[in-house]
């Protein structure tokens, strides 16, 4: 597949953006199990290692900070084994957030996001209805690119679009290996470019996804199965898994600056970096 790389964008328009996924809320990965399989990608029989999981998400806080952002923490808690992926805990922008409404196996780790985000001053809401968090919902300046149809009800983009004021754009993947979005695509520039897997989406999502107006990366399936696409961008840096050369060399032929980091531990949760990260600055 060739892939079709838009031109590089003047750095003037890059600086004007608001800038975003600069503050992040991180969780130490010093509990991570897999104690159940909630996704195709976790087996009980495949534990990861502590020591390894450890060095692999300081690695990555290690990264962020070096890439100058900042990175806040909320306190693991031993029975919450899959807690160190942070981004499902809500969807937050401004001083908003809409608490995620996690699958049974990981219901306990919902208190400590709502306590720590109602500590650091945001107006927390809930929705009734299955929601995965910014798994499955993606900032992309004022869109909200969501999922339904795997983790997240469609009934509780209501409470997106109402809560935080996002026109909210309804995708869906085409199997459960994409079970959140953010496996399937990644906002690379917010309002400006996203890489995307093809295949990850279904017909009508495609044509919505080519109809933003866009430009798109597209990503090839095998560097997408490596979780290449659970990336974090700031529009200066991602920071992405190895093993995907194509798409780090689409990107820093945009003139970004890509930081490759090793996520063997963490895709036996069936995650990666963008996972372990729950934005907080996504502007109003
Ligand atoms: N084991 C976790 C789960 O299945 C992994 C979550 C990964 N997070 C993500 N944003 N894709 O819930």
């Amino acid at each position: 597949m060739t892939s079709t790389v838009p031109a590089v964008t003047a750095p003037a328009a890059a600086t004007r953006e608001k800038q975003s996924h600069r503050r992040l809320l991180m969780c130490s990965a010093k509990h991570f199990r897999i104690d159940y399989e909630i996704n195709p990608y976790m087996h009980a029989d495949v534990q990861p290692d502590p020591a390894a999981a450890a060095a692999e998400h300081d690695g990555i806080v290690a990264a962020h900070l070096a890439a100058g952002r900042t990175v806040e923490f909320v306190d693991a808690d031993p029975a919450c084994p899959d807690m160190t992926y942070t981004a499902n805990a809500a969807a937050v922008r401004g001083d908003r957030a809409v608490l995620a409404t996690l699958p049974p196996e990981r219901a306990a780790e919902t208190p400590h996001h709502r306590a720590w985000l109602e500590a650091n001053g945001f107006d927390v809401a809930d929705t009734p209805y299955a929601f995965s968090g910014q798994g499955d919902a993606l900032a992309c300046g004022d869109l909200l690119l969501a999922a339904h149809g795997q983790r997240t009800d469609i009934r509780a983009h209501r409470t997106l679009a109402r809560h935080l004021g996002y026109e909210v754009v309804a995708l869906r993947t085409t199997s459960t290996r994409w079970y959140d979005l953010d496996l399937a695509l990644a906002v690379i520039h917010p309002g400006r470019t996203l890489a995307y897997n093809p295949e990850a989406l279904d017909r009508a999502s495609l044509r919505t996804v080519r109809g933003l107006g866009l430009d798109l990366i597209p990503v090839r399936p095998a560097e997408a199965a490596h979780f290449a696409l659970n990336l974090i961008s700031d529009g200066r840096t991602v920071t992405m898994t190895t093993g995907a050369p194509h798409l780090a060399a689409d990107l820093r032929s945009l003139g970004l600056t890509v930081v490759e980091l090793d996520t063997t531990e963490l895709r036996k949760g069936g995650g990666g970096i963008r996972c372990t990260a729950l934005t907080l600055d996504n502007p109003a």
